[in-house]
């Protein structure tokens, strides 16, 4: 099996989004190509209720899907489409915007006023940019766990696992989105097949990607690039890891274990034409977006 290698490592940078919501992000807004099929990822941990309670009140989303993860705290949601409900601890939302939903994401936060979670967005194919808008609410609960024989726990939340299906389905990447536990010192192989672009987003503990045998990596400040590379975020695990082409994804744990999201997707590869919440192909459709926002056609049937 070949092993995927490390090709750059960074940081998670502070932003504010929504209605001035503080949080990190990994990746988005830049060039939309370096993780396609993935656009954006947001690191919405947060101990501060001020930081969060404001929100992300009433707005638009066409061509994408959003994926949203809550580890602690709730998630008020409801949708132009008539849902309503909460996103607690463990949950998934995925969300196809697909023509178009307006909708508002409102943090609580749980008793102590921790609200943690991600946020993921995924492109759409242009067949499918107008597609029907989806939700697919998930509990906890029915997200599968694999345990391991050396003790490394995976949740399945989308794609498949050594013959485990997440209950998420019908997604556009056909993306894997793991959520991986590995033990002190352990050292754990996971496949990801070659054709997918793949990241990891490391939230706890330490580890090492790639080939155990290549020289030891580097202290994380800064991108970098290299085959290896050992993390320790002196920030406070937020680190994102995109990985090169290979069949596997190697990772060791540090002495405190590590714990990452492994997400996987095939590229899209088209145009993109991107305006806040809503990304299309070309700049037409983005202009037509907004007409329909101005003209209260945004929602289709
Ligand atoms: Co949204």
């Amino acid at each position: 099996m070949s092993i995927r290698p490390v090709e750059a490592a960074r940081l998670a940078q502070p932003t504010m989004e929504g209605a001035g919501v503080k949080l990190h992000r990994a990746f988005g807004f830049g060039d939309p190509g370096e993780f396609d099929p993935f656009l954006l990822f947001d690191d919405f941990r947060n101990e501060r209720p001020a930081d969060y309670l404001r929100g992300f009140p009433w707005h638009p989303h066409r061509g994408i899907e959003t994926i949203t993860y809550v580890l602690a705290g709730t998630v008020a949601h409801g949708d132009s489409l008539g849902n309503t409900g909460m996103l607690g601890a463990g949950d998934v939302q995925w969300m196809t915007a697909g023509s178009g939903i307006l909708h508002q994401e409102m943090p609580q936060g749980d008793a102590e006023g921790r609200m943690h979670g991600f946020q993921l967005w995924a492109n759409l194919p242009s067949s499918l940019k107008m597609t029907a808008p989806r939700y697919q609410d998930v509990q906890g609960g029915d997200i599968p766990v694999t345990v391991e024989d050396d003790g490394t726990a995976v949740r399945v939340i989308t794609g498949s696992f050594r013959g485990r299906r997440g209950p998420v389905d019908g997604i556009a990447a056909d993306p894997l989105y793991l959520d991986v536990s590995v033990p002190p010192g352990v050292s754990h192989a996971l496949p990801v097949d070659t054709y997918r672009r793949a990241f990891a987003y490391v939230f706890e503990g330490s580890g090492r990607f790639a080939d155990a045998s290549a020289p030891v990596g580097v202290l994380l400040e800064k991108e970098v690039a290299g085959r290896e590379m050992h993390l320790r975020d002196p920030s406070g695990n937020r680190t994102l890891v995109r990985f090169g082409t290979g069949e596997e994804v190697r990772v060791t744990a540090g002495p405190e274990g590590v714990r990452f999201l492994l997400v996987a997707g095939a590229p899209i590869a088209e145009p993109v034409a991107w305006h806040g919440p809503i990304v299309m192909n070309t700049r037409e459709e983005l202009m037509q977006a907004m007409r329909d926002l101005q003209e209260g056609t945004f929602i289709r049937g």
